[in-house]
C-alpha cells in the first residue's frame, strides 16, 4: 500500500479503492477523488462544501484555529499596519510587494482609469430613487463588460493585469455614483489629484464644484485618520480565499463568461446577510437595542435556546479563536474615537455587548468572538457612511481578490466547468 494515500472500503461489496493525498504547503492536505465516480459509480455528498477543496490556490491562506490570514504569504497584520490598500492589490496581483517606483506607477494608472464611459452614466437613471446601491452596482458592472469586449480573449500577462487594474479603478466610481443616484444628487467625477481611498470618500461626500461635504457638520476636509481607517477596511477585505462570493466568481469564470460579469455575480452573492450584508445588520441591531441599559436583556435573548435572536457580528465559520481582522479594527475604532472625539451611544452599546459577551460562559464555550463585521459597521458609521453603502464598500475592497482568483482560475489548465452532481430523491 502506498504511504501518502487513503484506502476506502465499500462495505456493501467489499471492494477497496485507493486515493492519493495531496499535501498543502500550509493547512490541511486533500484527498484527490477526481476519479471517484469513474472508479466506484458513486458521487460524494457535501452540501455547503464544508469538506471540499474546489481548487488549488496560491493566493490567500487562512488558519481558522490560529486566527491567521495571509495574502501571498504576508500576514494581514503586516499589510494593515505597514502597507496601503493599493499595495495589497499589487501584492495579490503580482505575488510580491511593489518597489517605490512600481507603486507610484500603479497608483497613477489606477487614478487615470477611474473615469467611466459617458454612456454608462445613463444606466443609473434607469434605477428608482432609493434603489439599493448594491443593485445598481451589480448591474453597472455587468454593463461595463459590454464596453470591453476584448477582455473575453486575454492573451498576454499584461492584458490580464490591465483588465484587473481597470476594474479595481472603476468600482469606487460606480459605487459612489450608485450612492449619489440613490440620493438624487449630481455625480462627482474622480479627481486624479487624490489617492484611491480619499478620492472615493470625496466622490461620496463632496458637493459638486465645491469643497463642502455632505453630512459633515461643518467639516470641509476629510481627515487623514478617516482615509486611513477606510483604507484599512479595504485592505482587510481584499481577499478571503474560497468564500461564497469567490466561489461564485470562479464558477462563472468556468463557463468562459466575461471577467466583469463574473465580478458582477460576486457582487450579487456578497449582498446576502450571511455574507457581506452582515455589516449592515450589525448597525441595525445596535440601533434596535437603542441603549446601554437594554444590552443585558438582549444578551439573555441571544443565549436563550428557544429564541432565534443572534448577536450580529459574533461567531464565524472558520475563525474559532479570534478573527485577526476584528483585532485590527478594534484598535482602529479606539483610535478613531479618540482622534475624532466621537463617543456615540452606538459605540457605548457595542462596547458593553463586547464586554459581557467576552466574559460570558455561553459565548466562551461556543468560541463566539466579535468578527470583522462587528467593527466595520461602527467604523463606517463614525465615517458618516450610511448603512446601504457598507456592503458596496466591502465590494470595493474585495474586487481585487475576485479578479486575482479569476485570473488564477483562467490560467489553471487542469480546471473544468463547475458542474456538481446531486443526490436525487424525487419521483
Ligand atoms: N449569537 C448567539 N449565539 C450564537 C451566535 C450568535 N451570533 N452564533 C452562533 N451561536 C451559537 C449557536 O446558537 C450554536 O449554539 P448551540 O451549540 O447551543 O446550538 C453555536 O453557537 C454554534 O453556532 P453555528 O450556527 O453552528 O455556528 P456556524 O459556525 O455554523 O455559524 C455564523 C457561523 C453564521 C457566522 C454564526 O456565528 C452567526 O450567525 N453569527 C451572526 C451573523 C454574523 O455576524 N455573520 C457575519 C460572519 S463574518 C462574515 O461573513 C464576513
Amino acid at each position: 500500500m502506498k504511504k501518502n494515500t487513503v484506502t476506502l472500503t465499500n462495505n456493501k461489496t467489499g471492494k477497496t479503492y485507493e486515493y492519493d493525498i495531496l499535501d498543502a504547503t500550509r493547512g490541511p492536505s486533500v484527498v484527490d477523488i477526481r476519479t471517484f465516480f469513474q472508479d466506484t459509480g458513486m458521487f460524494t455528498y457535501d452540501p455547503g462544501y464544508t469538506s471540499t477543496a474546489c481548487c488549488e490556490s496560491k493566493i490567500t491562506f487562512i488558519d481558522g484555529a490560529k486566527g491567521e490570514l495571509r495574502y501571498r504569504g504576508v500576514t494581514i497584520e503586516d499589510m494593515a499596519q505597514n502597507h496601503t490598500y493599493l499595495e495589497s492589490c499589487f501584492l495579490l496581483l503580482n505575488k510580491r510587494l511593489p518597489s517605490a517606483q512600481e507603486l507610484s506607477d500603479f497608483d497613477l494608472e489606477i487614478r487615470h482609469r477611474a473615469f467611466l464611459h459617458e454612456g454608462l452614466r445613463h444606466l443609473f437613471n434607469a434605477f428608482p430613487d432609493n434603489a439599493h446601491p448594491m443593485a445598481t452596482l451589480s448591474a453597472a458592472v455587468t454593463a461595463l463588460a459590454s464596453f470591453y469586449d476584448d477582455h473575453l480573449e486575454l492573451e498576454s500577462e499584461e492584458e490580464y493585469q490591465e483588465m484587473a487594474r481597470r476594474i479595481i479603478s472603476k468600482i469606487p466610481t460606480i459605487a459612489a455614483f450608485a450612492y449619489r443616484h440613490s440620493l438624487g444628487i449630481p455625480f462627482i467625477q474622480p479627481d486624479i489629484d487624490l489617492g484611491f481611498t480619499k478620492n472615493f470618500l470625496t466622490m461620496m461626500r463632496a458637493y459638486p464644484g465645491g469643497k463642502m461635504h455632505l453630512h459633515a457638520n461643518g467639516h470641509e476636509v476629510i481627515k487623514d485618520i478617516e482615509v486611513r481607517a477606510l483604507d484599512t477596511i479595504f485592505t482587510l477585505h481584499a481577499d478571503h480565499e474560497q468564500n461564497a462570493s469567490t466561489t461564485v466568481v470562479r464558477g462563472v469564470a468556468s463557463t468562459g463568461a466575461h471577467p466583469y460579469v463574473a465580478i458582477a455575480s460576486g457582487i450579487s452573492a456578497l449582498w446576502g446577510r450571511a455574507h457581506g450584508g452582515a455589516n449592515e445588520s450589525v448597525i441595525a441591531q445596535l440601533e434596535m437595542i437603542g441603549s446601554v441599559d437594554n444590552v443585558e436583556a438582549f444578551i439573555e435573548k441571544a443565549k436563550d435556546p428557544d429564541d432565534d435572536f443572534r448577536l450580529m457580528g459574533f461567531g464565524h465559520r472558520v475563525y474559532k479563536n479570534f478573527d485577526p481582522r476584528a483585532k485590527i479594527l478594534k484598535k482602529l475604532q479606539d483610535e478613531l474615537r479618540d482622534e475624532l472625539g466621537l463617543d456615540t451611544e452606538l459605540m457605548a452599546i457595542a462596547r458593553k455587548i463586547e464586554e459581557i459577551a467576552l466574559s460570558d460562559e455561553y459565548f466562551i464555550s461556543r468560541n463566539l468572538y466579535p468578527n470583522i463585521d462587528f467593527y466595520t459597521g461602527i467604523i463606517l458609521t463614525a465615517l458618516q457612511i450610511p448603512k446601504p453603502m457598507f456592503t458596496p464598500i466591502f465590494v470595493i475592497g474585495r474586487t481585487v481578490g475576485w479578479i486575482t482568483q479569476w485570473i488564477e482560475f483562467k490560467k489553471d489548465e487542469t480546471l473544468k466547468i463547475a458542474r456538481p452532481r446531486q443526490l436525487y430523491t424525487g419521483e
